[in-house]
């Protein structure tokens, strides 16, 4: 099987093939009867080395939707805490049969080796690793972002054309950042990285994006602000500025947000701090897409695991929805 472990591993006309089965996923979910057979039979493991709430919870909706037998594993409680190897768990899920592994992992680089080491057979998918990639929170973002700014029914070709989306904060520890960067370099958007000089990545030169350090400046020309999570926990003191120089420069207020253009949309993969890159006030507002960003995972994730498991059956009843 295919695996999906990098957002800039997609063609356009593959970022834009899952878009569009996710709309028809999204379609599912306002019948009376909110299930599809496609997976029945197929058992999708959620291999998850790190914390998480929208991620894991939405792979484990998607693939109940499709039918398929799902089985949690988180590394707290598990083996994994005795010191077993990534190999030795790999070896055992094989064991039960896993059609598809979705890891989340602190290891920049493991779904990869997951998926290059012959320990499993079947699909990977990075749900997370380190600070490297997070390529279906950028599918899921750039639904949100379509549907938004675009409409669903936006067809090859027009996908985010000519956007400007500004992706703000801790960029050098942010996985989000690095795949949406990628993805919406794909689907021809404009992106502009806004950080303080110390959370800028080493290499940025070679991304596909401009660099701001003037928030204020590259606001009233952002067709979209995706605000990113201070992430305290892979920080290194020296890194930040304080909390309160940081969350001025940086974070996005109510008086921020009114110097966007009217249509535009503020955007966060989750989880907040609220006060510190994001105010209550923008969180709690209309143009504030986190829930329908967290809504929008869901039919993604199904039409991840669809088009790298489904096999030979149309998803839903369309000609465009055929197996990769
Ligand atoms: N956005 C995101 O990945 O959230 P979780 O860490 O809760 O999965």
């Amino acid at each position: 099987p295919g695996h999906l472990i990098s957002a800039g591993d997609l063609s356009r006309e593959e970022a834009v093939l899952i878009l569009d089965t996710a709309e028809e996923m999204a379609r599912v979910a306002d019948r009376p009867i909110k299930k599809l057979p496609t997976l029945r039979g197929r058992t999708v493991v959620n291999l998850f080395f790190e914390d998480s709430t929208r991620t894991r919870i939405s792979f484990e909706a998607a693939a109940k939707r499709l039918s398929a037998d799902v089985i949690n594993f988180s590394a707290k409680g598990s083996s994994v805490s005795k010191g077993e190897s990534l190999k030795d768990t790999a070896l055992t899920l094989e064991a039960m049969g896993a059609d598809a592994v979705v890891i989340r992992h602190p290891a920049s680089g493991a779904p990869y080796r997951l998926a290059t080491s012959g320990w499993i057979e079947g699909a990977v998918v990075n749900a997370g690793d380190g600070t490297h990639e997070h390529p279906t929170q950028a599918l899921l973002d750039a639904f949100t972002l379509r549907r938004r700014l675009v409409g669903a029914d936006a067809g090859l070709g027009r996908d985010l054309e000519g956007r400007r989306v500004t992706i703000v904060g801790d960029v050098l520890h942010s996985r989000v950042a690095r795949s949406n960067v990628l993805l919406l370099h794909t689907l021809g958007a404009r992106v502009t990285l806004v950080a303080p000089p110390t959370l800028v990545p080493i290499g940025v030169e070679h991304w596909p994006c401009e660099v701001s350090y003037d928030l204020d400046r590259v606001l009233p020309a952002s067709d979209a602000v995706m605000m990113l999570r201070v992430q305290r926990e892979r920080m290194n003191a020296a890194f930040f500025p304080t909390e309160r120089e940081y969350a001025r420069r940086y974070g996005l207020d109510g008086d921020r947000m009114r110097r966007m253009p009217g249509t535009s949309v503020v955007m966060h993969p989750g989880p907040m701090n609220r006060g510190m890159e994001i105010t209550a006030e923008v969180a709690d507002s209309d143009r504030c897409t986190a829930v329908e960003q967290v809504a929008n995972g869901v039919s993604i994730r199904m039409a991840v695991l669809y088009l790298l498991l489904g096999g030979n059956e149309p998803a839903v009843t369309t000609s465009r929805t055929e197996a990769r």
